[in-house]
C-alpha cells in the first residue's frame, strides 16, 4: 500500500461535528503527527483513516481503491493484515491475559496457533519492562502497563501502518523513549508508516507531515521532509 487519502472528511455524533471536510494524504513511510487541541478530532479521523469508522460524508482511498465500496469483510481483513492500532483507551480483551493479547493479531493473521506466537510476545514485552506481567489479566494493570501491552500487540505483526491514538499518555518518559526507538526502528527497516494522534511535542522530531487540527477542521499541514 502506498498511498492513503482522505477526500473531505466529515464526520458527525448525531449533529456533534467530530471532524469537518478535511483532505490528507499519508504516503508509504512517513510519520504523520496529528496535533490539536482535545476535541479537535484526532481520534475521530485516526478512526476514518484506520477504517474503524466511516465518514458522514467524503471518501477514503487506500491506493486506487475507495474503501466505501469494501464489504464489512474486506474491511477487517485489512485492518488486520496491514493495520496495527494503539487506542486511546487501549482496548485489550479483559478474558485474555496480557501475552494472549498481544500475540491475538498474529494469530489472526496467520489463522493457525504456534509456539513462536509466544516468543515474539515475550520480546516486545522484554522490551517494555513488563515481562513479569505476561500472565496477569489486564484488570490487574496500572494505565502505563495497560499501554505498554498496547503497544507491543501493535507491533507484533509488524504492520505497514501503525494507528497510534496517544501512544505515550500513560507511559513514563523512559517507556516513551522505546516507543521513539521502535517506531524508528520500524519506519527505517521495514518502511512502517506511523500515523500519531499525540499532545506529546516530543514526537514532532520524527514526524515527515504534521497535520494541525482546530475544532474538526484542518489549520495546517506541515511537511518536514
Ligand atoms: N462517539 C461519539 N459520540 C458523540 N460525540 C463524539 C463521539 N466521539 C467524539 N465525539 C465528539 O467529536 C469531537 C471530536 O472528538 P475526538 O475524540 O475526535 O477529539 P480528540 O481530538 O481525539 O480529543 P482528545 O485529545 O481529548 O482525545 C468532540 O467534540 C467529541 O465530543
Ligand atoms: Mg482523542
Amino acid at each position: 500500500m502506498n498511498k492513503i487519502k482522505g477526500e473531505k472528511l466529515t464526520k458527525n455524533y448525531n449533529g456533534v461535528c467530530g471532524i469537518k471536510e478535511v483532505d490528507i494524504e499519508i504516503l508509504k513511510g512517513e510519520i504523520v503527527v496529528i496535533i490539536g487541541p482535545s476535541g479537535s478530532g484526532k481520534t475521530t479521523l485516526l478512526n476514518l483513516l484506520g477504517l474503524i469508522d466511516k465518514p458522514t460524508e467524503g471518501k477514503i482511498y487506500l491506493d486506487d481503491i475507495d474503501v466505501g465500496k469494501l464489504s464489512e469483510r474486506q474491511l477487517a481483513e485489512i485492518r488486520n493484515k496491514k493495520f496495527g492500532f494503539i487506542f486511546q483507551f487501549f482496548h485489550l480483551i479483559p478474558e485474555l491475559k496480557v501475552i494472549e493479547n498481544v500475540f491475538l493479531p498474529l494469530w489472526i493473521k496467520e489463522k493457525k496457533f504456534s509456539l513462536d506466537f509466544l516468543k515474539e510476545a515475550e520480546k516486545y514485552l522484554i522490551s517494555f519492562g513488563i515481562f513479569d506481567k505476561k500472565d496477569t489479566y489486564p484488570s490487574r494493570l496500572s494505565g502505563g502497563e495497560l499501554q505498554r501491552v498496547a503497544i507491543c500487540r501493535s507491533l507484533i505483526c509488524k504492520p505497514e501502518i501503525i494507528f497510534a491514538d496517544e501512544p505515550t499518555g500513560s507511559i513514563d518518559k523512559n517507556s516513551a523513549l522505546i516507543f521513539f526507538e521502535f517506531m524508528k526502528k520500524f519506519n527505517e527497516e521495514n518502511g512502517t508508516t506511523f500515523v500519531i494522534a499525540t499532545h506529546n511535542e516530543n514526537f514532532l522530531q520524527f514526524a515527515s507531515k504534521v497535520v494541525y487540527l482546530i475544532e474538526g477542521k484542518i489549520k495546517e499541514i506541515e511537511k518536514r521532509r
